[in-house]
């Protein structure tokens, strides 16, 4: 069974949900840990009352980007993950970090990239007045939020929309969408070709676009 380590910097909901799909038989890896750069994570709890090991780096300890990064290299590789799952985990990986874990780096992020990576993506996508938003898990590359797309998950924006009811929109289907980019890991279905994302044992020729509530 595949090991996966999940690294948080707060309340730690799409690891819940990581977790929720393992506890149901959906997910078939080994969580071997979760790590935070925050000391007060919200999530860290939640995994130790789900009898997860959980380490604290604070990121605030370290002199730079690269010593805090080697520091977190040699925590996560002390629990030798097949993968390594980023879940609202809030700091610029430096590319060595990223080159390190090439291939076996996942990430979430709360829009359809390549739009909107970064900060405040749902007021951003309200500013814009997009009528579809969503989310993305990738493989991580470099480019901050950039790398090939592995699932995406739409919903539309609705008139009345505030930040608040557009996130939590969005929210849902990640914890749907994440799961899913896992077992499809660790079941060995994820190839990469030519820098995009192939699904082993699937036609590869049908859209799928998750839109609750949407018309
Ligand atoms: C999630 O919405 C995730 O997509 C986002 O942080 C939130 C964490 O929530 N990640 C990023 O913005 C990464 N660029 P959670 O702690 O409840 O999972």
């Amino acid at each position: 069974m595949k090991r996966i380590v999940i690294l948080i910097s707060g309340r730690g909901s799409n690891m819940e949900a990581l977790i929720a799909a393992r506890d149901a038989g959906r997910l078939p890896v080994a969580i071997a840990a979760v790590i935070s750069n925050r000391p007060d994570a919200g999530g860290l709890e939640t995994a130790a009352s789900a009898g997860i090991a959980t380490a604290v780096l604070d990121h605030k300890a370290f002199a730079s980007r690269e010593a805090f990064d080697a520091a977190l290299a040699e925590c996560i590789d002390g629990y030798a993950p097949d993968l390594v799952v980023l879940a609202g985990f809030m700091r610029i990986l430096s590319d060595g970090f990223v080159r390190h874990y090439e291939g076996r780096l996942i990430n979430i992020h709360p829009s359809l990239l390549p739009s909107f990576p970064g900060l405040h993506t749902h007021r951003r996508a309200l500013e814009e007045g997009v009528r579809i938003h969503g989310c993305t898990v990738h493989f991580v590359t470099p480019a901050l939020d950039h790398g090939p797309v592995i699932i995406q998950a739409a919903v539309p924006v609705l008139d009345d929309d505030s930040e608040a009811s557009l996130a939590a929109r969005v929210l849902a289907q990640e914890h749907i969408v994440y799961p899913q980019a896992v077992r499809w890991f660790a079941e060995d279905r994820l190839r990469l070709v030519d820098c995009r994302v192939r699904l082993a044992g699937s036609a590869g020729d049908g859209a799928v676009l998750i839109a609750p509530g949407g018309a």
